[in-house]
């Protein structure tokens, strides 16, 4: 079943499983969108509505819900950076990094980082943050300095306080939503793209929707990076793993790579 293409009885059950979906407190500000492609796809497959429910709830989870640490407390966090002074203002940003454990795993070594992710990298006027998370919240402890910093992901009310919040900081990012599951965003001429410990979780909605993403980028260069722990903090072989499956990207993007030294993650720059 596709979202535009049923019988108003199919509607009916498409339109209702994302109503019960998004009446949860932990869905509710995820892009509907990639929540109605989630409900149809289970649909059409001859899901039952309440089955199909509890399924792209789990699936949300796993590649979204999973990476929160605690509530995210938006409006609190935007007045403390208001009123603090810049210096203050780095030291409560890190402390909201612990919030998104994506985030918070480098958290204590952002400028070594950020300095070994951007290695070899001059002077770009447009960085693309895909599938963002805080990422684009760390623009002060990054090496480079664009002209603009566009960022997406799938949380509605995360892209909001990200704006606001780089906004307060003195860089800014222009965020917007986008599943990427479905394809790449307009790239709008960003010659640096980043894809941050965010291949695996497009895989587990749709396999190979990671290697398609980057085949599909048109950029001069492509940052791609993999987790080396678990959610849990277990090593379970990832990076051999992660290795195997980088390569078949590569292969598929056709351009050239070099690998990065990074605390923490398995990083890989991929150029024409
Ligand atoms: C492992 S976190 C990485 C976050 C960030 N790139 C970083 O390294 O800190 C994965 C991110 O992917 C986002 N995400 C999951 N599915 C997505 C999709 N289909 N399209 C866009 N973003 C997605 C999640 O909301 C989450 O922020």
């Amino acid at each position: 079943m596709s979202a535009t293409d049923q019988s108003p009885s199919s509607r009916a059950a498409l339109d209702e499983v994302v109503a019960q979906v998004r009446s949860a407190s932990k869905s509710r500000d995820i892009l509907p969108a990639l929540i109605e492609r989630l409900a149809a796809r289970e649909l059409s497959a001859g899901i039952a509505p309440r089955e199909a429910v509890k399924r792209v709830k789990r699936q949300l989870h796993q590649s979204g819900g999973a990476y929160f640490a605690g509530k995210p407390a938006y409006g609190r966090w935007l007045t403390a950076l208001e009123t603090a002074d810049p210096e203050a203002r780095r030291a409560e940003l890190a402390h909201q990094f612990t919030i998104h454990r994506s985030m918070a795993e480098r958290a204590g070594a952002l400028e070594a980082y950020y300095s070994g992710l951007f290695a070899g990298i001059q002077a770009p006027a447009c960085i693309l943050d895909l599938a963002c998370g805080l990422n684009p919240l760390g623009r002060p402890w990054m090496p480079v300095q664009p002209e603009r910093y566009r960022a997406c992901d799938i949380y509605l009310d995360m892209l909001d306080f990200v704006a606001r919040a780089s906004g307060l900081t003195g860089f800014p990012v222009e965020t917007f939503a986008h599943d990427l599951a479905a394809g790449p965003p307009d790239e709008d001429g960003a010659d640096v793209v980043l894809a941050l410990k965010t291949l695996p979780c497009l895989d587990q909605i749709e396999p190979g929707a990671g290697a398609r993403l980057i085949e599909g980028l048109t950029a001069r260069h492509v940052i791609v990076t993999y987790p080396l722990l678990s959610l849990g903090g277990r090593q379970k072989g990832m990076e051999a793993n992660y290795r195997r499956s980088f390569d078949a990207v590569a292969r598929g993007s056709g351009r050239q790579v070099s690998e990065l030294s990074l605390p923490g993650e398995l990083g890989f720059r991929l150029s024409r």
